[in-house]
């Protein structure tokens, strides 16, 4: 009897162990974009109480995320009181002919264009905010909270500022919005610790490119994730943000 209620308990427990699942491009990903880079999303759970699976993959889109079935692969993995974050936009720009990830452009779930492909053919493409939509809606039914995050800045400055915004950090407003979820203006507080640090910390952020984090910055771009989402207030996320996690710097926006 009371071995069943203990073998009982463990399963309880088991069945009641929340994940939080990523999905992104090479700047969330483990190894980043190579040449010694990481992504931001390695250094995230330094600052949870639950575990992180990390399914950012360099090289994608919204669109070649959705594609390939990876967005689908975490719609199977999520499970009741699971949490997911999505962040994308580096992959998503205008291509010609069509690299299979641009998104039609425009802020909107229907919008869609047709392209051409590198053989010649005409393809239909659809929005970021459909691609991401819809996989947020089956997570949502899942019973997964869904946080939208938006796209990292990439190392380009206008005197001590760092650029930040765009077209990708709307989109992601939006659907955060549009779909009810919290929202992480991850650009904004990105830029925030960059603009406090300055230019000649972060330059040594960036060894190959403007796009790629070395691991001290991808700490910082994690950590700047955490500023963000204790400034959001109402994520069920918050409650599992641990004592570094509420200690990491900068304020709210
Ligand atoms: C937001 O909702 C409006 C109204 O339903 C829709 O037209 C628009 O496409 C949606 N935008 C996004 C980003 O989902």
């Amino acid at each position: 009897m009371l071995f069943a209620l203990s073998a009982l308990l463990q399963l309880a427990c088991l069945v009641s162990a929340q994940t939080v699942y990523l999905a992104g491009d090479s700047t969330m990903a483990k190894g980043g974009g190579g040449g010694g880079t990481d992504g931001w999303g390695v250094y995230l759970p330094q600052y949870l109480n639950i575990p992180v699976v990390n399914m950012a993959v360099g090289g994608t889109s919204a669109r070649s995320y959705s594609e390939s079935g990876l967005f689908n692969n975490l719609v199977n993995a999520v499970k009741a009181g699971d949490f997911v974050i999505i962040e994308f936009g580096h992959n998503d720009a205008h291509a010609n002919p069509d690299n299979g990830k641009q998104d039609a452009v425009g802020d909107g779930y229907d919008i869609t264009a047709v392209v051409t492909n590198a053989a010649g053919q005409q393809i239909l493409i659809h929005s970021f905010a459909y691609y991401i939509e819809n996989a947020i809606n089956p997570m949502k039914a899942k019973g997964a909270t869904v946080i939208i995050s938006s796209v990292t800045p990439d190392n380009i400055w206008t005197g001590n500022t760092v650029g930040v915004g765009g077209r990708f950090v709307d989109y992601a407003q939006s659907i955060g919005r549009n779909e009810s979820i919290i929202y992480v203006d991850h650009n904004a507080y990105v830029g925030q610790a960059y603009d406090n640090l300055g230019q000649t910390t972060v330059n040594t952020f960036y060894p190959n490119d403007h796009l790629h984090t070395s691991p001290a910055g991808a700490n910082v771009v994690a950590q700047a994730f955490v500023r963000g989402l204790l400034c959001s207030k109402t994520s069920n996320l918050i409650p599992h943000v641990n004592s570094a996690g509420q200690a990491v710097p900068n304020g709210c926006l």
